[in-house]
């Protein structure tokens, strides 16, 4: 089963098993992370945003549009900023490292 680490506000690392096809989003609510979703994954709000490692950063798919406007509400913007729910687990993404907003990070 892929990896993925979530990096909390309090620096914590998290390693946690990310299955094939669920959203970051998703399986932060499995691992009972603090990233909230408000709108379950249908782009209506930004609640669910992370600022993705610029080594997976390039991994992951064309941000469009839509997703590109809701983000702009986001807070704690980064140049690898995306919306969780839009983040699909892929073997290509297996170790993916994202970071909560106001979450210490090095990039
Ligand atoms: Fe609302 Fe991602 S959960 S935009």
């Amino acid at each position: 089963m892929p990896k993925m680490t979530f990096i909390e506000k309090d620096g914590t690392h998290l390693e946690v098993d990310a299955p094939l096809g669920l959203s970051v989003m998703e399986i932060s609510h499995k691992h009972g992370v603090d990233i909230e979703g408000a709108c379950g994954g249908c782009l209506a709000c930004a609640t669910c945003h992370v600022s993705v490692h610029p080594d997976w950063f390039e991994k992951l798919e064309e941000i469009e549009e839509d997703e590109e406007d809701m983000l702009d509400l986001a807070f704690d913007l980064s140049k690898t900023s995306r919306l969780g729910c839009q983040i699909i687990m892929s073997d290509e993404l297996d170790g993916l490292v994202v970071a909560l907003p106001e979450a210490p990070r090095e990039w």
